[in-house]
């Protein structure tokens, strides 16, 4: 027999208070504590603990396969493993508008496609909305199945009766228990609502994909804990106003996080993008200056992007520095490695950095590219056309190794590239080398001597 007790919970550390205050004695935030039902320890029996299972020697179990449904959209399938773990519950997070209930609705249309039963739960868009979109996604399929709710019973029953597949949660956020404490999206409503919608997935064998809000720092709204209940977390990344989202898996129990995917917004839903570097370099245009052709490696997948670099006199006032898509502290770092090691004028100088397609990039392999495409606008002088490069710059002007380099000069040489410059040699670039002329770059005074002759 269990019994149940109130305690309360802060909402900003997760912290457990037998009476209530006005602030959090563990982490000090005013007005945080909330209401919360707690089983009471001593009311447990054994069995209801769970005290009568009897561990069982690794040597002696059975292994059981998980069971796949695949989505039939390769690039989804590729970052899932080989498709959605039966009995698995999957986040999707991501900023408003970037395509979450999109990419949700194809996959439930894919699903019905296979012939398996889906529901589709919106507490955020009406059923006359979601139909809008799923005519323009040609999902209109006799089991696919659309429910305008945010109330947990009526959710549950409704899983009771159909026994779906799949279960599309859009968004876990918007739900609620009528009898727990706090609004829907509340640490409370928000724990409690997908601890129950785990508990029915995991017994059913039912694939769940939950939707997830972010907060303005690009993290999944409510409590952390979510994170540790679900099996799957990913989120889509890029830019609302650009066509192409990225979405990246945080967190896999059934596969590796390495891999990312590459979708275009259209019309239709969103679209794979088996090739990304052919999206972001623009192989037909000519010599410019201030442009330089990275190969960064996201993942395990090696990429091909563009860097701009515009360096002009400052008008008036402090010089500007705007940088895009790319790591601001990295490009500051190789602002002031160019001024220290090279001795370049840049305090007068604005400068703008971007990178075409609105993909961000962390990575430090992308630091040559930024020198080079500053050094190319500074002097402007163009970097010759079929040209890439990649390498880290650390402060004292030197070029690092960087991991993958064999997959860089291959995926460089794929797209016909004639020249690479890169970090010095490492004994497994001879098995790669075709074409490619490569140029081994010790450090960015030998680099820059390029652009001053
Ligand atoms: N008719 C259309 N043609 C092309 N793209 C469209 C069309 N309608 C919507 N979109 C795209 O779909 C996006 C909205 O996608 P979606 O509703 O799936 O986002 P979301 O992540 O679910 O957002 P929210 O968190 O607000 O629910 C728009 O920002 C737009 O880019
Ligand atoms: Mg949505």
């Amino acid at each position: 027999m269990t019994k149940t007790v109130t305690v309360y919970t802060c909402n900003s550390c997760y912290s457990i208070h037998p009476t209530w205050a006005g602030k959090c004695s563990k982490c000090g935030e005013w007005n945080s504590l909330s209401e919360t039902d707690k089983a009471d320890v001593k009311f447990v029996t054994p069995t209801s603990a769970g005290q009568m299972k009897k561990p069982i020697s690794i040597s002696q179990f059975k292994e059981v396969a998980d069971k796949y449904i695949q989505t039939l959209i390769p690039e989804f399938d590729r970052l899932l493993g080989k498709g959605f773990v039966k009995g698995s519950v999957n986040l999707l997070g991501g900023e408003p508008g970037i395509g979450k209930s999109t990419l949700s609705l194809q996959v439930a249309k894919s699903f019905a496609m296979q012939g398996y039963n889906v529901l589709y739960v919106s507490g955020e868009e009406s059923e006359n909305q979601l139909y809008g979109r799923a005519k323009r996604l040609d999902a209109i399929y006799d089991s696919l199945f659309l429910l305008n709710e945010t109330n947990l019973l009526t959710i549950l029953h409704a899983l009771k009766n159909l026994a779906p597949d799949i279960l599309i949660m859009d968004s876990i956020q918007v739900v609620f228990h009528p009898s727990i404490q706090g609004v829907a999206g509340s640490v409370n409503q928000v724990r409690y609502c997908a601890s129950e919608l785990t508990n029915y997935l995991k017994a059913k064998d039912c694939i769940g994909v939950l939707i997830g809000h972010v907060t303005k720092e690009g993290y999944l709204a409510g409590p952390k804990v979510l994170e540790h209940m679900v099996d799957v977390i990913m989120y889509f990344e890029g830019d609302r106003d650009q066509k192409y989202r990225i979405l990246r898996s945080f967190k896999n129990r059934y596969h590796s996080t390495r891999d990312i995917g590459f979708f275009e917004m259209t019309e239709k839903g969103l679209k794979d993008v088996p090739n990304p570097s052919s999206v972001f370099v623009d192989m037909n245009l000519g010599d410019n200056s201030g442009s330089a052709i990275a190969v960064i490696c996201d993942g395990a997948r090696p990429i091909l992007l563009e860097v701009q670099a515009l360096v002009v006199d400052t008008g008036y006032g402090m010089a500007k520095r705007t940088f895009l898509g790319v790591d601001p502290l990295r490009a500051n770092l190789m602002v002031a490695t160019l001024e220290k090691q090279l001795k370049l004028r840049l305090a007068n100088k604005d400068i703008i950095l971007n990178i075409i397609g609105g993909m961000k990039v962390k990575e430090p392999a992308l630091d040559l590219a930024m020198v080079a495409a500053i050094l190319s606008s500074y002097y402007e002088k163009p970097i010759p056309a079929k040209t890439v490069c990649f390498g880290e710059v650390g402060l004292t002007g030197e070029v690092r190794q960087v991991s993958n380099t064999v997959e860089r000069i291959k995926e460089a040489s794929k797209f016909e590239f004639s020249s690479i410059f890169l970090p010095e040699k490492r004994d497994i670039i001879e098995k790669v080398n075709g074409q490619l002329a490569l140029n081994y770059v010790k450090n960015i005074s030998e680099f820059s001597q390029f652009f001053v002759d």
